[in-house]
């Protein structure tokens, strides 16, 4: 029999749970998914998304974690036997994004050094993709890039140790650290931004809704994708994290605040970047849509363009890229902790099993693949597998789960049962309408797609590893059910926490 830890504290949780949610995505994804569909349009659906699809699933995942007390594959099993595969599919997502979610800390890392003598130059786009990636062919795999790899090294190192500590000891202390550290890091920025000439015209553009965009379908997906991938959900982060809380934890203030503080910190960054955005277009004249570039772009850029010609600019920079790292940190071991948890409560293992056989091959993994020259391209494909298909397909999965089976009632009754707010008829509809629209926005997302590959001028070979991604993490579900299927869940025991969560 195994013991299985808790969380020390409800502050604790909540901590981790926002500190899950708030990282890259908020930061490095979301001023330039915003900008690229629609400006102030886009806020509209993602504000709709939060509200009736984030906060709502969210409140599920948890459920679901806290009720079964495992991860995601035992947790799904556990809901229904032959969903076992929908955690392990879950794994496959896991597994790919932190993979290449831990080398973009890593450049950010690497420019937290770049940034006191602005090793950029005048070109920051000729820096980044030229001297720093040295961006060759997508499928050139395996030309390395010693400075990112050592970084990378770093971040997998760090990591790692975090994980070894435990549920208390290594990730609730990591973000005891980092949640406070972060506060203080990104508020400086915002309000230097702030501070600058030409701000407000940044503002103008960010707020600004461009209304002929709203009825397009790629808005819609692209604002749950944001959704999904900020809250941390659809990839089976929350319910391991949920399942570290003991069972009479409350659950929906909890999902309430770690909503309100991610989208906060989200429209926070977005006002950031496009205040700076608004100085670097009246000093330099050019508009403000010449100087937005999605991901990679903006932050690292167009914002170390901007941070050259700006007073205090080495300064900022440095508290700029150290909040990325702060912030992908956080989110990285709530991402590595899938695989862990799914592990350890399926088949028993300890933590430094975990670390061993799990977290090294997962470093392994991204050390090998991504600080390389092609590797801005694959993270680019990756992540439109995992993001645009993968965590939207897990909530949907997850959602239908809870209906097809009967569950969602006593799911409600669980959660009730601590809640403060109390679910029922408009949580059940805020799912069923989210399911409708995933479906509707899947379906013709994948037929773009299909147009896509079959068009020569758009078609590449990184629609291919979108594809190949996608399949891998399906396959791993499906072998690991059948496999699985007769083996019965391990007893275990739980620890009495000294304090109640
Ligand atoms: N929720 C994490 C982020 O926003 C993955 O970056």
């Amino acid at each position: 029999m195994t013991t299985r830890e808790t969380w020390g504290t409800r502050a604790g949780f909540i901590l981790a749970a926002a500190g899950s949610a708030i990282g890259l995505g908020n930061i490095w994804r979301f001023p330039g998914e915003a900008y690229e569909f629609g400006g102030g349009a886009f806020l509209l659906p993602y504000l709709f998304a939060i509200l009736t699809a984030g906060i709502p699933l969210l409140l599920l995942e948890y459920t679901i974690g806290r009720k079964y007390q495992s991860g995601p594959p035992s947790a799904f099993r556990a809901l229904y036997r032959p969903a076992e595969g929908i955690g392990w599919w879950q794994n496959g997502i896991a597994f790919f994004l932190a993979t290449f979610y831990a080398v973009i800390i890593a450049w950010a890392l690497c420019y937290v050094f770049f940034a006191p003598g602005m090793a950029w130059g005048d070109d920051a786009g000729a820096f980044f993709g030229g001297e720093f990636l040295q961006a060759g062919e997508p499928l050139d795999f395996f030309e390395y890039r010693p400075i990112m790899m050592a970084a990378l090294a770093a971040v997998w190192a760090l990591v790692l140790l975090i994980m070894a500590g435990g549920v208390r000891k290594g990730v609730e202390l990591a973000n005891r650290i980092c949640i406070p550290l972060l506060v203080v890091l990104f508020g400086a920025i915002v309000v230097r931004a702030l501070t600058l000439d030409g701000a407000a015209d940044g503002l103008d553009a960010f707020f600004t809704p461009q209304w002929d965009k709203i009825g397009d379908y790629e808005i819609w997906l692209a604002a749950y994708g944001q959704v999904f991938f900020s809250l941390s959900i659809g990839m089976g982060t929350m319910i391991a994290y949920s399942s570290y809380l003991r069972k009479r934890s409350e659950l929906s203030t909890t999902a309430v605040t770690v909503g309100f503080a991610n989208s906060s910190f989200e429209l926070l960054a977005g006002i950031g970047v496009f205040a700076v955005l608004g100085f670097m277009s009246s000093e330099s004249g050019a508009p403000i849509d010449e100087l937005v570039g999605t991901g990679g772009g903006v932050a690292f850029v167009t914002f170390p363009t901007i941070l050259s010609q700006m007073p205090g600019g080495a300064f900022i920079g440095v508290l700029f890229f150290a909040t990325l790292v702060v912030a992908g940190i956080s989110s990285l071991i709530s991402m590595v902790i899938v695989p862990f948890s799914s592990f350890e409560d399926r088949f028993g293992w300890t933590r430094k099993k975990s670390v061993l056989v799990l977290g090294v091959p997962m470093a392994a993994f991204s050390l090998l693949i991504y600080p390389t020259s092609n590797g801005s391209s694959m993270v680019d494909a990756v992540d439109f597998a995992v993001s645009g298909y993968g965590l939207v397909l897990g909530g949907l999965a997850t959602i239908v789960l809870a209906f097809a089976t009967g569950k969602i009632k006593s799911l409600a009754a669980e959660a009730n049962r601590t809640s403060m707010l109390k679910l029922g008829t408009v949580w059940y509809a805020c799912l069923a309408l989210t399911s409708v629209v995933l479906v509707y926005t899947l379906f013709r997302s994948v037929q773009g797609q299909i147009a896509d590959l079959s068009d020569p001028a758009v078609a590449n070979e990184l629609i291919y590893i979108n594809w190949g991604v996608g399949g891998a993490m399906i396959l791993f579900g499906v072998v690991m059910t059948v496999v699985l299927y007769r083996r019965p869940l391990p007893e275990r025991v739980e620890e009495e926490a000294s304090a109640p969560v």
